[in-house]
């Protein structure tokens, strides 16, 4: 039997959307004693009848358990709770899995030691569903003795629980970069499979083709990566001079078909500088110079 099958440490939850109660859920499944509180009640309905205690109010349900897991839909809803649990909160763990940016991260780290808690601040890269499962994937950031003492407790949230660091901020930083890379490969696809649309070849049809690309895309972002640490930028994928002529010919597909070419036309004017600024035989990744520094 792990140590993880002996925690029965109770555990509170604060925010009963989808992601909270997915979470109060697998508490619950887990063997903890789960103390649930939402702002709008009936949505504790489900979790009392699968044995939850439903606490009258945000402080009480803060008082009733040595971890506290704050999720709600974002910093505003954080701090409107926060408000209202402080004097309930010395000696607690306070993870809060509520998305946001590291400096409200930082905030509510500050706010928690003048309450005598020790903070947690995590990401979630999973879907509620995933929660539980070998596919849930937290990142969590803050002190590493809370984190230790918590931990096992916390695994059973995801198969990926991840500590990154001592700064409560750095979760939130992994957490916003991950989502970025997602966002702005996810709008690429759609320009993509509009572009294979318009040529009336299904989407479906294409897919494989791209998914195929980026299982074999693991040495060039990791030579990327190499690049950007090193200041030193082999052409990886070609020299930027022959990336800008294959830009014009990409710019012009996308504009025969009708599609929006404004992120496709400041990635040319990256490259077009970079090039003017006489690295034309650096590889991609030496936008990154150019990138960091907007204005110069
Ligand atoms: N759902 C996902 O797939 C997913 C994935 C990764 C991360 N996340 C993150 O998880 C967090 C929660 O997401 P969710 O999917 O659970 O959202 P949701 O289903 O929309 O639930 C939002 C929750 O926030 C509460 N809330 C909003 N404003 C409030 C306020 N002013 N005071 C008190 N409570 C307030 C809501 O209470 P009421 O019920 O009273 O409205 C509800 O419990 C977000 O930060 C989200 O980015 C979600």
């Amino acid at each position: 039997m792990s140590a993880a099958d002996n925690d029965r440490t109770p555990v509170t939850v604060l925010g009963l959307g989808a992601m909270g109660t997915a979470l109060a859920t697998t508490f619950l499944e887990n063997g903890h004693p789960t103390t649930v509180w939402n702002r709008s009640t009936d949505k504790a309905e489900e979790l009392v009848a699968k044995g939850a205690v439903r606490a009258a109010s945000a402080p009480d349900a803060a008082a009733a358990s040595p971890l506290v897991v704050l999720c709600v839909l974002d910093h505003h809803a954080v701090s409107e709770i926060l408000d209202t649990v402080g004097d309930a909160l010395p000696g607690r763990v306070l993870v809060n899995l509520t998305s946001g940016t590291p400096a409200q991260a930082r905030a509510a780290a500050r706010w928690a030691a003048e309450h005598g808690a020790d903070y947690l601040d995590g990401g979630i890269l999973a879907d509620p569903q995933d929660i539980g499962t070998s596919n849930g994937f937290l990142l969590y950031s803050g002190p590493q003795d809370a984190f230790e003492t918590r931990e096992a407790t916390l695994k059973a949230l995801g198969g990926v629980t991840t500590y990154i660091g001592t700064d409560a901020g750095q979760a939130a930083v992994y957490f916003m970069a991950l989502i970025g890379v997602g966002y702005e490969t996810w709008i690429s696809y759609l320009h993509t499979l509009a572009l294979v649309g318009a040529e009336n070849i299904k989407a479906t049809t294409f897919a494989p083709f791209v998914t195929g690309m980026f299982s074999g895309m693991n040495e060039l972002l990791t030579a990327m990566a190499r690049a950007t640490d090193d200041g030193y930028y082999p052409p990886d994928a070609g020299p930027l001079g022959v990336h800008a002529a294959l830009m014009d010919d990409l710019i012009a597909t996308r504009q025969a078909s009708g599609i929006d070419v404004e992120r496709l036309e400041h990635v040319k004017s990256l490259i077009d500088r970079r090039v003017a600024e006489g690295h034309g035989a650096d590889g991609f990744s030496s936008l990154i110079e150019t990138i960091g520094n907007p204005s110069t």
